[in-house]
């Protein structure tokens, strides 16, 4: 079993019955939400709330029950992937693009955990490019500061054409190399107008799911 699978499948064991539950996006989380599929098969009764078309298609596919953000109330868990994490369970996500309902569906969760092979787990953040979602109007102006800033921009592609996010929007990749300061960087990219959400998640993981070989190891905030 390969690292992603691993962990994404032991973090289906933290899904309960009754629970309402944020399903994230992206190739290690798939395999949690397979997980739950079989175990709502087997009979787990569940709510879920999807972060993105793709996870919208792979829930219908495998008849997990879903409800918008906006009927779910405050939900129980979300389970989500990650690009970077940092011992301080900061991360870096939207390798994906998923980033701004990810972080709306965190947000509105009780817990969030983690699914990551060990590969993601770094010391400090900013290897990984720092998605920033942008809305379209003005998005050469966004573009610009960020140049000015040094943040090393570039739009993010889909072959020849500008990458569109499920809610319409860019996303410039921020080539960075290492953060400083991850939550300076978040406070100044939330004041920028025109920002739509960037993909530093700070304080938002309560654990971390890692799989490294053929271990798993679940580590709490
Ligand atoms: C999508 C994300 C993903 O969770 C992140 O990119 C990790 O994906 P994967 O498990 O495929 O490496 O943030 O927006």
């Amino acid at each position: 079993m390969n690292e992603k699978q691993l962990a994404g499948e032991k973090a289906a064991e933290f899904v309960k019955n009754g629970m309402t539950v944020g399903l994230g996006t992206g190739s290690t989380v798939y395999y949690t939400i397979r997980r739950i599929g079989e175990m709502v098969k087997e009979g787990l009764t569940i709510k879920a709330v999807s972060t993105s078309s793709s996870t919208t298609r792979l829930a219908e596919s495998l008849r997990i029950p879903l409800v918008s953000i906006d009927e779910a109330g405050k939900l129980d868990l979300t389970i989500d992937g990650a690009d970077e994490v940092d011992p301080a369970f900061r991360g870096i996500k939207g390798g994906g693009g998923a980033l701004f309902f990810e972080k709306i569906v965190a947000a509105a969760s009780e817990r969030s955990i983690w699914v990551v092979g060990s590969d993601k787990l770094v010391d400090r953040l900013g290897r990984f490019p720092l998605p920033v979602e942008v809305v379209p109007f003005g998005y050469s102006q966004v573009y610009r500061r960020l140049f000015d800033k040094g943040l090393n921009p570039k739009l993010r592609m889909s072959g020849e054409n500008r990458y569109i996010t499920d809610s319409g929007n860019y996303i410039i990749d921020l080539q960075l190399g290492a953060i400083g300061d991850p939550e300076a960087l978040n406070d100044w990219l939330n004041g920028i107008t025109g920002v739509v959400e960037h993909g530093l998640f700070l304080g938002m993981a309560n654990a971390v799911v890692v799989a490294r070989q053929d271990i798993v190891e679940v580590k709490e905030r």
